[in-house]
């Protein structure tokens, strides 16, 4: 009959030592049962609390230029001692680690200074995890939408310096103050952690440099700065080369034609109009401020000018190009820069060289007077209704010189028939000769419009290759600076 009390003993030992106790609770009610989350875990009012921080960087999601806002993600790992959270593992069963929801401890109460949604706090409440010792430990993630100015001179070849400045909303730098982290080879982490793993690159920009620094003044401040740099391909692939190609198009206005007339203009008002829409995708981009330029958008107002300026240049060429010697006179002065195809002045007509003899010979005519030749020719026949024979010797007056016209004249005075028929005759080829000069001087003016377009063109194709290179040039060198701190990403 002994065995039942002893059976008895061992079972409620058994109860009162494993199965009736819960060590996590137990240490639960240790701790907070008397716990006022709202006093500093200081114990005397001079003492100061150490806050180590770690901010890491799990995605760079994006600046918005145009608002000026830096989006991240990142956690937020801080580390504190409270006393009164201080317990020992062997007193609870070997219980390392209590996790308890974080409104129920103290909190230093960390937030983004520089945020702009009003979302000072984390984006998650994780639970706070108490280590033995009395070592409290908070991993929470952020999302943090936070201002940037955002420099545009360079754009889109420029580089961004964005800070996250983290502060104690409650205590002053007298009750909390903040350290870096350090990592497990003992040194500290005094930029944004980014753990390549976890990291997920952003597609527009790179991380360059990430450090950190503690100010203390009132306030205790970790201030991270985010150096940026755009990765400028989308841009070239998007709006650069379309630029530049449709910008070209416009030098193609000088090879068109006199004759296009209106075309030429056409074309170089058809890239500028595209140079708009071009400024207007821009302008939709970058923050609209009136501190600077930037560097497409002064691009872009580059090529607009010399399109204009293009514009300005046809017409005038166009001017030139189609006037008549009915509106205007061509000074000889003028005829010397025109270039010419013809050899030298003896080739010229009558008209254009006053100075020469009139019964110098035009053995030399050009070919287009052949034809006019023929027509003279058949005008005679209808008029004079003469054998052709005759005519053959009436037409060689002109090939044949001063004997010639004398012969003519003798024979007008011969016979008054004659005479009047020769008068016709050189009526006939006085006005042809007049046509030939009138066309001879509208086919002048062209080809000085051309001139004019010749030289035009290579001073545009100068000015927009000079003003493309130098421009673009000013973004290549548009580099990040080498700043003394450690890459931010580590190889
Ligand atoms: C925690 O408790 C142990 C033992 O009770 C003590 O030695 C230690 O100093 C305490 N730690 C703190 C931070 O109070
Ligand atoms: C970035 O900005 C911070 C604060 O605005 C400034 O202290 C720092 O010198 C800047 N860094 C660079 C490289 O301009």
């Amino acid at each position: 009959m002994a065995g039942a009390p002893l059976g008895t003993l061992l079972l409620l030992g058994l109860l009162g030592s494993g199965l009736g106790r819960n060590e996590e609770l137990s240490l639960y009610h240790h701790l907070l049962d008397n716990y006022d989350r709202q006093s500093r875990p200081v114990r005397g009012p001079e003492d100061t609390v150490t806050i180590t921080l770690k901010v890491t960087l799990t995605n760079l999601i994006s600046l918005n230029e145009k608002e000026e806002t830096l989006t991240t993600s990142v956690w937020i790992g801080i580390d504190w001692q409270d006393y009164r959270l201080n317990f020992s593992k062997d007193s609870f069963g070997g219980v390392q680690t209590l996790r308890v929801p974080s409104e129920l401890v103290w909190l230093p109460e960390i937030v983004l200074e520089n945020n702009i949604d009003g979302q000072f706090g984390v984006a998650y409440e994780a639970n706070v995890l108490i280590y033995e010792g009395g070592f409290v430990s908070w991993l929470p993630p952020a999302i943090y939408r936070s201002t940037c100015a955002v420099e545009v001179t360079y754009f889109p070849f420029d580089w961004q310096n964005c800070s996250l400045i983290f502060r104690s909303q409650t205590y002053n730098a007298e009750e909390v103050e903040f350290v870096f982290a350090v990592d497990d080879n003992g040194e500290t982490i005094d930029k944004i952690d980014i753990d390549t793993e976890a990291y997920t690159e952003n597609g527009e920009w790179a991380i360059d440099f990430c450090p950190g620094v503690i100010r203390r003044q009132e306030h205790s401040d970790v201030i991270y700065t985010l150096i940026i740099r755009r990765k400028p391909l989308f841009y070239v692939i998007n709006i650069i080369v379309p630029c530049v190609l449709i910008s070209g198009l416009v030098l193609l206005a000088y090879f068109l034609p006199a004759q296009a007339g209106g075309q030429k203009c056409t074309v170089s008002i058809n890239v500028l109009l595209a140079q708009t829409v071009f400024l207007f995708l821009i302008a939709q981009k970058i923050p609209e401020t009136s501190l600077s330029v930037p560097l497409l958008g002064r691009y872009l107002i580059f090529v607009m000018v010399v399109a204009t300026l293009i514009v300005m240049n046809c017409v005038i060429v166009l001017n030139v190009s189609l006037r008549t010697p009915t509106t205007h006179t061509t000074s000889p002065r003028l005829r010397h820069v025109t270039p010419t195809p013809r050899p030298c002045w003896s080739c010229c007509p009558a008209s254009w060289a006053p100075a020469r003899p009139p019964e110098a010979p035009r053995s030399a005519s050009p070919p287009r007077r052949t034809s006019s030749v023929g027509l003279l020719l058949r005008a005679e026949e209808l008029i004079l209704k003469k054998p052709r024979s005759e005519l053959v010797f009436e037409g060689q007056r002109h090939r044949h010189g001063a004997w010639t016209a004398a012969l003519c004249q003798s024979l007008g005075a011969a016979a008054p028939e004659i005479r009047c028929c020769v008068d016709a005759v050189n009526f006939v080829a006085e006005s042809t000769r007049d046509q030939e000069a009138a066309a001879e001087e509208v086919s002048d003016w062209v080809r000085m419009g051309k001139a004019l377009d010749n030289i035009c063109f290579w001073a545009a194709l100068v000015l927009f290759s000079v003003g493309s290179t130098v421009i673009f040039l000013g973004g290549y060198f548009n580099q990040v600076p080498d700043l003394p701190y450690p890459p931010c990403i580590g190889p």
